[in-house]
């Protein structure tokens, strides 16, 4: 039997949570002791499809931007890089430093290296960092930074998820722009508030695996709806 290897500890940020890298069997997996697994290299079609689905609905620029939070193992920044066009920017944020090192050297086969692609903008912290700070910039984000509106890892991240953070998220995008967040179950509540902070709301459900099976992870699609002024 081929042997699970650690290949790296990292502490997230403001927790005394760990994430420990693992590979088995030239695959890559990424968890936390005692809470199970965040992410692996085997299964990524939603991470995906957070990203083309968002491109798709984006209004049509030359110059699209892009923000995507987190990193992960790269595939939603793979996808957002190869669906927003040769001129695009994609500025991705990754709040653990090691998770960049893990896929700069370990894993960032896996997702075709994305890192080394010229249009693709590393911020190391917190993407609502991000968000606060930026206003009329990005025409579309891209939210995967944790199971879904129900933080798992980080408490911090609950604002992200609230309708101060999604009003924030809403003035950082332009007038076309789409904010996208995946989620590992439903949540009635979270879509009542993207509408609350004045997004026209679209839920697609996206099985993961390849043949259709198993679980059922949500992406929720919010544009400019026209009933509230962007504050
Ligand atoms: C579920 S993974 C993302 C998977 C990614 N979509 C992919 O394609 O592999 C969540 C990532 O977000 C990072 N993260 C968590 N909170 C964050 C935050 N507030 N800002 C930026 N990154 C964050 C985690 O360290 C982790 O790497």
């Amino acid at each position: 039997m081929k042997p699970t290897v650690l290949l790296g500890s990292a502490q997230i940020p403001d927790t005394k949570t760990e994430l420990k890298l693992y590979t088995h069997d030239g695959e890559f997996s990424i968890k936390i002791p005692g809470r199970g697994e965040l992410m692996n290299t085997r299964v990524h079609g939603s991470e995906k499809a957070l990203a083309d689905l968002a491109c798709e609905r984006m209004g049509a620029t030359k110059q699209p931007r892009v923000l995507v939070g987190g990193l992960g193992m790269g595939f939603t920044l793979a996808a957002a890089l190869a669906a927003a066009g040769p001129d695009a920017e994609v500025v991705v944020a990754e709040l653990v430093p090691e998770v960049v090192t893990w896929n700069r050297e370990l894993m960032g086969a896996a997702s075709g290296h994305p890192l080394t692609d010229p249009r693709a903008n590393v911020y190391v912290g917190d993407v609502a960092d991000l968000i606060r700070a930026e206003s009329g910039a990005f025409d579309a984000i891209l939210l995967d930074v944790d199971n879904g509106p129900e933080a798992m890892i980080r408490r911090e991240n609950d604002w992200l998820y609230t309708i101060p953070g999604l009003e924030a998220a809403r003035r950082a995008l332009r007038p076309q722009g789409v904010l996208a967040v995946w989620s590992a179950g439903p949540d009635q509540m979270f879509k009542a508030r993207m509408k609350h902070a004045g997004f026209k709301v679209e839920e697609q459900i996206v099985r993961p695996h390849r043949k259709g099976k198993g679980a059922r992870h949500y992406i929720w699609l919010g544009s400019q709806s026209e009933r509230k002024p962007r504050g």
